[in-house]
């Protein structure tokens, strides 16, 4: 199964009554194994998570860190961007040229790597001692 129709199935099981927005995610790694997410809205809307998010916190329950390309669907009338914080989030784990494919439903595709979509992102880096 490719990642855009891994994420088309896992899209069908979001939990979006507030914004009847579904989001599915599926991310390959390293290793070659495929974890998928979707949004899960709640009634506290802060408290929803995007499907982005799903897909990492599965992989990282697998004991995998290493995201080698990630692929996001929605119902979009364009190919769905990941939000800013999935973007950080995503970088947590992906080198910057990894591809990040955003698709509709409808098939439509853009792939873009993590760095078009995070310049000048902050990394460790930054955190160390001058
Ligand atoms: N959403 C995602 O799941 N991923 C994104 O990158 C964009 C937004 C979800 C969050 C919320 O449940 C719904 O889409 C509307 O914002």
């Amino acid at each position: 199964m490719t990642l855009y129709d891994a994420a088309c199935k896992v899209r069908e099981n979001a939990h979006a009554p507030y914004s009847r927005f579904k989001v599915g995610a599926a991310l390959r790694t390293a290793s070659g194994a495929v974890f998928t997410g979707c949004n899960v809205e709640n009634v506290a809307y802060p408290e929803g998570t995007c499907a982005e998010a799903g897909a990492i916190a599965a992989m990282c329950a697998a004991g995998e860190y290493a995201i080698a390309e990630l692929c996001v669907v929605a119902d979009s009338p364009a190919p769905v961007p990941p939000c800013g914080g999935c973007r950080q989030k995503i970088a947590e784990f992906a080198a910057a040229d990894i591809p990040v494919t955003m698709a509709t439903t409808q098939g439509a595709r853009q792939t873009v790597t993590l760095a078009e979509l995070l310049p000048g992102a902050f990394g460790a880096g930054h955190m160390e001692a001058p």
